[in-house]
């Protein structure tokens, strides 16, 4: 993998708990940012942040439902706190919801799927972007959407709704705040082997092999080809880069 060198820098990671998240907060860490790792799932983000201190990295844990929007604007508080200002932010937390469709689906687990991935975003997002202004001195968010935000899928409205929603949110703040010298993205995963899909897998192996028979690579996706894309969008190398939805799916979405 590609390593950076983000000594000085502060990065929230949220759902840093798993998957994912927990790896590009790795990731970050490594590359000599402070992290700031929020999940739902504090004993999960504290262990984290222990290991990544024990490695001599810098890291804090923060207890954050990202659905929650005060939970949301003190998690960018307290890092601020803690590091003594914010440079990038990677929105990773997301859920799914049960296969269903359309007319069978629940009014409930739509709204709890767009509460988490779409409304968590828009309070994270809103937050962030709030203090880097306040900064004056540019930074980076990545949101993270799906290659559902790029495709539909039978039984997956709620989910795809939500992640075709972040690339719409992601081309407006970048409008918005691009002449600040703030840049924001989406990054639009491919299945990849996190717990979340080793869920999948236990629950439906069959469907699972024939869903890795359509990915070009015949494989799922690693976190960290996912994280190693978030991670180059907060470098100078992806300055021209703004309000893009980029996926990394082992060529699933090409047209
Ligand atoms: P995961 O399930 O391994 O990790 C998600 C983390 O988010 C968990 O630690 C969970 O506790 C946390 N979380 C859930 N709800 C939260 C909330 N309300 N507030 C704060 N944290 C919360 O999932 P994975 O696979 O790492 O997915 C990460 C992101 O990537 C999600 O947005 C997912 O939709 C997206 N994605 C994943 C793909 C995959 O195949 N794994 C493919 C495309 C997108």
């Amino acid at each position: 993998m590609v390593t950076y060198d983000f000594s000085g820098k502060s990065v929230i990671v949220t759902g840093a708990g798993s998957g994912i998240g927990l790896v590009t907060a790795k990731m970050f860490a490594e590359a000599g940012a402070a992290v700031a790792l929020a999940d739902v799932n504090e004993e999960a983000v504290q262990t984290a942040a222990k290991e990544i201190a024990a490695a001599g990295g810098k890291a804090v844990a923060v207890k954050c439902d990202v659905s929650r929007e005060e939970d949301a604007e003190a998690l960018v508080k307290k890092t601020a706190d803690a590091f003594g200002g914010l440079d990038f932010a990677y929105n990773n937390a997301g859920i799914h919801a049960p296969v269903a469709k359309t007319g069978d689906a629940e009014a409930k687990d739509f709204q709890r799927v767009l509460g988490v991935n779409l409304i968590g975003i828009w309070n994270c997002l809103k937050h962030e972007l709030r203090q880097l202004e306040k900064q004056g001195r540019g930074g980076a968010v990545v949101n993270c959407s799906s290659q559902s935000g790029v495709v539909g899928t039978a039984g997956l409205g709620a989910y795809t709704a939500s992640k075709h929603g972040v690339i719409g949110l992601t081309k407006c703040a970048a409008l918005e705040y691009a002449p600040l010298g703030i840049r924001v993205n989406a990054i639009c995963p491919g299945t990849s082997d996190t717990p979340m899909v080793a869920d999948a897998i236990a629950r439906a192996p069959e469907h699972m092999k024939a869903l890795i028979d359509t990915i070009p690579v015949k494989r799922l996706g690693r976190a960290e080809e996912i994280a190693s894309l978030v991670l180059w969008l907060c470098t100078p190398g992806a300055g021209f880069v703004v309000g893009q939805a980029i996926t990394a799916d082992g060529g699933f979405c090409v047209p």
